[in-house]
């Protein structure tokens, strides 16, 4: 294996170093500022009007009430934008503002802007829409009947993919034993801390954006869309994010293009930060799916067949869902050796709140599904789950459900052998009216985009060495949360010899940084990490070049803030870029990195993703048969991740992800009636606390380098959801003998299987 980019220079120094977040003190003490904290000069305030029927045809709108409130400065609906009334990411199916017709309850109609952010959802209550009630759809099984109301007029079906590999009745007639069953998994939701918020500043012919957001790009592009502008006329500033986890990817882009189309018409600037209500309604969430497996495998174990259809409710709009649900097809055979594979992928629209990216995009799904079946073959074969895991894990050469030859970091094998060391003993046992079970599940996660995003598959940087030796470095991917701008400063610290202290890794400007795509698919450290590897290689050869004619002799590296001559002389980091300085020399360079090329054929076979990330979670449970509850005694997840630059940040990150997989296992109920939603805050849709998080937690990591990575880095911060509720769920199936088939699993469902057992 050649070497990772970023590992020739020098042995790594601060590379797997534990280092406290450059971020952490602001955040902690309460000194870093929010969209919510932020405010300009004449600014005004803009509330939605919402559709609050899930499909009705707009008869009409008038407005005429709304001046009777003081301070109302004025409302917009699609008459008023300039440019393309059309939001819709990857399929055109989504207006900006409904003019004839609403989709779903919270379709936005209108906006309107007063001084006061009460002023103004006072006054959009003024706005009186007259509808024409439709018959709406709520469900998947609605989506797909014989004459099924439709939701767009092309028909219900808005997605669909599939992969072919090798014949099902060849496999079929090499299995021992078959397992078939039907899964269901629900809506989840991001809950993130920070809603969704933004403000929008006209300055002459510029448009500013000033906005959470995980992709300024997407935001930069549907306000040039909206606005009818160049691109060159608007620059979109990403502030600090509260939190993401998918829920600010695309959502962000429709809040910011109504803001602009109203701050272009009054001249003022204008902000909206949506309340927790207003989210929940708003906002996309995670896919609920209904899904059908049909796998087999000899008596040895080996799988002969995977045969799956999955079908997830889109909800209103496609939004992300045609990538999301690519991902899904891609994974949903499992991280296994599988020579006939047959995958039918079909998203529907319903007269639902639309469904996108979540953490894990499309797979924790799958993945329960896939592991659930997994378990009941290692059962029908007698066969430990681990060693079932073991003999039919992804190993380097294998080749995957997409016929993609595994070359270069396969670290699932260890993962296995690992969680194998960790737990020992019976998979169930019962002692005293309460039952214990383990459960193992394991994934992979093709790391960046894939064949299915491959032309936005790039990333670019900007480091600039100051005259004083900091570092002022920009990036077109974000931080929400995750650890980026740790991890990134480590990265150009570590490969330019000085401080983590001396980097400043800055916020997104669109004006400044070249498009990088988007802030999804756990990509950042990656591409951005690689951009700024490219970016230092190019300052390293100046600073080389003037530390040598410095010194007399030949550079030979660089650390700890000085560079090493081959006469054995130290020159000071600051002395040589000083002296740069002096010889009017830039000390500013740009890095652009390209993700390696996958792509697919219409079987959907060929390179899926570049590289995988992959992982083994073990979940030991103890279910009380009377009361229903579960409770998880030890939880261990272990990844492979390549490089881990920040163990601490890495250890955050998985651990976060399990409290995030327990919310979707056993607690989080997303409930709608009659097409609206009725859990509409956080009192009445539950997320885990502290207390329902797990006894004991621990993670390792396999460092199985990518040739790709900097210093050898993969993705990890979708993996660390993914596994989480398979595991969890084949814990509850092993303690209760019952397969759990359906998320989340209720104290409910618990007691009707101890009644009848
Ligand atoms: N961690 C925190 N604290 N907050 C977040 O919003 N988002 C997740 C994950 N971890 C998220 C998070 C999602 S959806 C993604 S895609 C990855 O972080 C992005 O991180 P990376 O690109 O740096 O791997």
């Amino acid at each position: 294996m050649s070497e990772a980019p970023g590992m020739k220079t020098h042995d790594v120094r601060l590379v797997g170093r534990r280092i406290s977040r450059v971020d952490g003190k602001s955040k902690s003490s309460g000194y870093t500022r929010f969209v919510n904290d932020i405010g300009f000069p004449g600014m005004v305030h803009a509330a939605m009007v919402k559709a609050g029927h899930p499909h009705a045809s707009i008869v009409d709108i008038d407005i005429s009430r709304v001046s009777t409130v003081s301070g109302v400065v004025g409302v917009v609906t699609a008459r008023d934008v300039p440019g393309e009334n059309r939001v819709g990411l990857v399929k055109d199916d989504q207006p900006l503002f409904a003019s004839d017709r609403v989709r779903y309850e919270a379709d936005c109609i209108a906006l309107v802007v007063a001084e006061t952010p009460y002023l103004a959802r006072r006054a959009a209550e003024l706005v009186k829409v007259t509808f024409e009630n439709l018959p709406h759809i709520s469900s998947l099984d609605d989506a797909k009947a014989p004459n099924a109301v439709m939701v767009h007029d092309d028909g219900n079906l808005a997605v669909e993919r599939r992969i072919v590999k090798g014949a099902i009745e060849i496999g079929e007639s090499q299995s021992d034993h078959v397992v078939e069953a039907e899964f269901h998994t629900p809506v989840q939701e991001h809950a993130y801390l920070e809603t969704v918020g933004a403000i929008a500043v006209p300055f002459g012919r510029k448009m500013e954006i000033w906005v959470a957001a995980q992709c300024p790009f997407y935001v930069r592009d549907a306000v040039a869309r909206c606005l009818g502008a160049r691109l060159a006329d608007v620059r979109v500033i990403q502030l600090p994010i509260g939190g993401g986890f998918g829920g600010k990817e695309d959502v962000p882009s429709e809040i910011c293009a109504r803001l602009a189309v109203l701050a272009r018409q009054i001249g003022r600037p204008v902000k909206m930060v949506l309340t927790r209500e207003e989210d929940i309604l708003y906002t996309s969430k995670r896919h609920p799916m209904k899904l059908t497996y049909r796998m087999g495998c000899k008596v040895s174990g080996e799988l002969q067949f995977a045969d799956i259809l999955i079908e997830a409710d889109v909800g209103a709009y496609a939004t992300l869902s045609p990538i999301v649900l690519f991902r899904s097809t891609i994974h949903a055979a499992g991280p296994y050796e599988i020579p006939n594979v047959r995958i039918l992928t079909r998203g529907y629209y319903t007269n639902t709140v639309p469904k996108g990216a979540m953490r894990g995009f499309g797979t924790p799904q799958v993945v329960f599904a896939c592991e659930s079946v997994i378990d009941e073959l290692a059962l029908k074969a007698a066969i430990d789950p681990l060693e079932f895991r073991a003999i039919n894990a992804l190993k380097k050469g294998s080749r995957t459900a997409t016929d993609q030859v595994l070359k270069d970091s396969v670290g699932l094998p260890e993962t296995i052998r690992r969680a194998k060391k960790h737990f020992a003993g019976p998979w169930s046992r019962r002692s005293k009216g309460k039952v214990t079970g383990r459960g193992v599940a394991s994934m992979f996660y093709g790391v960046s985009l894939g064949a299915a995003g491959r032309h936005l598959d790039r990333g670019a940087a900007r480091v600039e060495i100051l005259k004083d030796g900091s570092i002022n470095v920009w990036v077109g991917c974000t931080d929400m949360g995750q650890g980026a701008r740790t991890v990134l400063a480590q990265i150009v610290a570590e490969d330019l010899g000085v401080s983590v202290e001396q980097v400043q890794v800055n916020h997104v400007d669109t004006d400044i940084i070249a498009d990088s795509g988007p802030t999804v698919a756990s990509r950042t450290t990656v591409v951005s990490g690689n951009a700024i590897l490219d970016a230092c290689s190019k300052l390293k050869r100046i600073l080389f070049s003037i530390a040598g004619e410095m010194s007399g002799s030949k550079i030979t590296g660089i650390s700890k803030g000085a560079f090493v001559a081959e006469s054995g002389k130290a020159l000071d980091f600051k002395k040589v870029v000083a002296e740069c300085y002096l010889k009017r020399i830039d000390l500013s360079a740009l890095g652009w990195y390209v993700v390696p090329d996958c792509r697919l054929d219409d079987s959907g076979l060929g390179d899926a993703y570049y590289v995988y990330s992959y992982a083994t979670d073990v979940a030991e449970v103890e279910v009380d048969t009377e009361t229903g509850e579960i409770q998880i005694k030890d939880f261990l997840a272990v990844h492979d991740s390549g490089r881990i630059i920040n163990p601490m940040l890495a250890e955050g990150q998985v651990e976060g992800g399990i409290a995030q997989g327990i919310g979707f296992a056993l607690h989080e109920m997303f409930s709608e009636r009659d097409g609206h939603v009725a859990s509409r805050d956080l009192s009445t849709y539950l997320i885990p606390t502290s207390l329902d998080v797990c006894d004991r937690m621990s993670v390792e990591f396999v460092e199985r380098l990518s040739r790709d990575g900097p210093f050898g880095a993969k993705g990890l911060g979708e993996p660390a959801i993914i596994p989480v509720a398979a595991a969890i769920a084949n814990a509850v199936s092993r303690a209760l003998g019952r397969r759990v088939t359906c998320l989340p699993i209720t104290r409910e469902w618990v007691i009707e299987q101890s009644i009848t057992s």
